[in-house]
């Protein structure tokens, strides 16, 4: 983890040790200073000489204008080096998330990444800059500050070596309690900032539900239970101070003391009991800062580890080595392919009392086992499969084989989690296939470049997204260098440009964030046009026209038809009227294919596809709807 964090210092670098020089230089500074106030007073003030007093005087300032000096640089050193170190790692951070495919994404919740991009970095922040700060002059000054006080007085510095004891101690203890506590908070942190996005962002649909007591209430949970953990935490820190004040005024009586007896005995003079006060003072402040030192650091360990986290995540879709810069046509083959999501942790099937009855038998083996009443081996014997994890490979798609022509229609029907959204999202490559191989152009998928693919592939995503911006700054997101008419162009295939013209700016009207402040088929007609400014050789609708109304739905499917002929067209729709016209359509059933042929082919072989255009003849409703389908 220190290395993939420290491999983004970067050109700061030069500013973290020229900190670290800076701070060393105070501190040693600051060391001189009793010491020549003990010559002044030994040679100067008690011997009478005044030219004694005038020398260590002016040797004192100079040290004191140098530790300020040094000081002010060190500071300004160490706030450039972590600033531009959180810097650093933000951008990393970003660019590495913006790599991600479909499936790394899916692994962290969008709460998570924010929390790491700000909350992380920043606690990182501080902790480099207290590295570099106080865990170099704190250790320095402590070691520096012994020395001077054995070469005072051996016999007194033993006090220091008792007080250290304590004080480390003390400050283990405080420590070891105030981490774990803090250590709880981020966790905490997670789950608050999860539930201020989910409901912020949907705001509306709490509110439609009447669920604001609920959420407020959840979200009054969420920090209560920081609160108590922060204070937890820092009743632990507090302990710090007064436990750091008593070890200074027990020193300083016992070095009064032992100093007095000392001078009398001709030992010690008060030039170097009064260094000696200051010593004490340097000695207990480092080693309180230390310990501070400690807390931030121990608390941005788990920071650190989340970060590392992110920049280390491998994209499981790259493009390959020696990439296909071009996509000859639009025809798009599967070759037997299954697809699963991952390992998916296998329910309990709680209406069968078999399950829930060996569910409940195994947790108990389990439990015994983690109490050390009995060996893993022991429980083996009783269930075999005790070490199961319960996770097992979900296929979601089947022993898919199509072969696609380049400029056909297909149309693609199936109820709700049939996979039709699994299976386009293999086209572009938003997710690889488990077995067997998608072919575009004739060639694998996995052997283009993945730009050159993405952008011969427009995909209007069943959850589509409008950015804040005005309409053609949304629009250009396809071709960035499109001409205003191209994108009119496009919006008039997309049956929007009437309802765009109709509004007071026209195609310079601001959209807000996530399109708000347009309808929900106004959003889909804009993602279409968005998708066909990018010329794509294939185009796939995910059910974008879902929002539309059918004599709308009707034209646009026409201008396809007639405008761009040569691009293979991929429609998912929970209606027959929106795919009965395709060339041909594939009937999905839970990720497998059941039926693929024409409207007219289809209604005389396939069940499925007979009853609900039946049904939807009858009611006008969508595939789950039709009454002989069960969904
Ligand atoms: N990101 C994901 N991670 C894990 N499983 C997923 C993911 N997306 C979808 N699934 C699962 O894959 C299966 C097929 O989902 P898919 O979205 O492809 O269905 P669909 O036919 O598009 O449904 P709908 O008509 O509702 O859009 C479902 O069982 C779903 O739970
Ligand atoms: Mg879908």
């Amino acid at each position: 983890m220190v290395r993939t964090l420290a491999k983004h210092i970067g050109k700061y670098r030069t500013a973290s040790i020229l900190s670290v020089l800076s701070v060393l230089g105070e501190a040693g500074m600051d060391i001189l200073i009793p010491f020549v106030m003990a010559k002044l007073i030994d040679q100067g003030i008690s011997r009478g000489d005044l030219g004694a007093v005038y020398r260590y005087g002016l040797m004192m300032l100079l040290c004191a204008v140098m530790a300020l000096v040094f000081g002010i640089a060190g500071g300004r050193f160490a706030s450039r080096a972590s600033s531009g170190f959180a810097s650093n790692l933000r951008d990393a951070m970003y660019v590495s998330i913006q790599n991600y495919s479909f499936s790394n994404i899916d692994k962290y919740s969008t709460a998570g990444l924010i929390t790491r991009l700000t909350t992380d970095v920043t606690n990182v922040q501080n902790a480099y800059q207290m590295m570099i700060r106080m865990m170099m002059r704190s250790p320095a000054m402590l070691i520096l500050a012994l020395c001077m006080t054995i070469s005072i007085s051996p016999r007194l510095s033993l006090i220091f070596l008792g007080a250290a004891a304590f004080l480390g101690c003390a400050l283990t203890f405080i420590l070891k309690h105030a981490t774990s506590a803090f250590s709880r908070v981020f966790v905490k942190y997670d789950d608050l900032n999860s539930s201020v996005q989910e409901n912020v962002t949907g705001i509306r649909v709490v509110k439609s539900f009447v669920r604001e007591d609920y959420e407020i209430g959840r979200f009054n949970a969420a920090i209560e239970e920081i609160y108590r953990l922060f204070v937890r935490a820092e009743s632990f820190i507090v302990c710090n101070f007064p436990v750091m004040m008593l070890t200074v005024y027990t020193c300083i009586i016992a070095i009064s003391w032992n100093g007095a007896h000392e001078i009398v005995a001709g030992r010690l003079t008060t030039g170097e009991l009064t260094s000696l006060f200051s010593y004490t003072m340097n000695i207990l402040i480092s080693l309180m800062f230390l310990s501070m030192a400690f807390v931030m650091i121990s608390m941005s360990l788990a920071s650190g580890r989340r970060i590392a986290e992110v920049l280390n995540e491998i994209p499981s879709v790259r493009s390959p080595k020696d990439p296909v810069m071009e996509v000859k046509d639009g025809s798009v083959d599967f070759c037997n392919v299954s697809f699963s999501y991952g390992k998916r942790r296998v329910p309990v099937d709680w209406d069968n009392p078999e399950a829930v009855k060996r569910y409940h038998e195994k947790q108990k083996l389990k439990e015994a086992v983690r109490q050390g009443k009995m060996t893993v081996q022991e429980a083996e014997k009783l269930d075999p499969d005790i070490r199961g994890t319960g996770w097992e490979k979900k296929y979601v798609l089947r022993d898919i084989d199509l072969h696609i022509r380049s400029g056909e229609t297909i149309g693609i029907l199936g109820g709700t989690g049939s996979s039709k959204t699994s299976l386009v999202s293999l086209i572009p490559r938003l997710y690889d296939t488990s077995e067997g191989e998608v072919k575009v152009g004739g060639r694998n998928v996995r052997e283009y470049d993945l730009t050159v693919l993405r952008d011969a592939v427009g995909m209007v995503l069943q959850k589509n997204t409008l950015f804040s911006g005005t309409i053609y700054e949304n629009l250009r997101w396809g071709n960035e260098n499109a001409t205003d008419e191209e994108c009119r162009g496009a919006c008039v295939l997309a049956c929007a440009d009437d309802f765009i013209s109709s509004f007071p700016a026209g195609y310079n009207t601001r959209i807000e964030q996530g399109g708000t402040n347009v309808s929900g088929g106004q959003r889909q007609r804009l993602c279409i046009a968005r998708a066909l400014l990018k010329k794509p050789k294939i185009l796939i609708l995910d059910d974008s026209t879902s929002a539309v109304d059918t004599a709308t739905d009707a034209s646009i499917r026409k201008a396809f038809r007639e405008k761009i002929p040569d691009t293979t067209k991929f429609i998912i729709s929970q209606r027959i009227s929106g795919v009965k016209d395709a060339d041909r359509i594939l009937v999905l059933d839970e990720g497998t294919i059941s039926g693929f042929g024409t409207h007219e082919e289809l209604l005389k072989t396939n069940e499925i596809y007979r009853s609900v255009a039946e049904a939807q003849a009858e009611s006008g409703g969508d595939f789950d709807h039709a009454p002989g389908k069960e969904a």
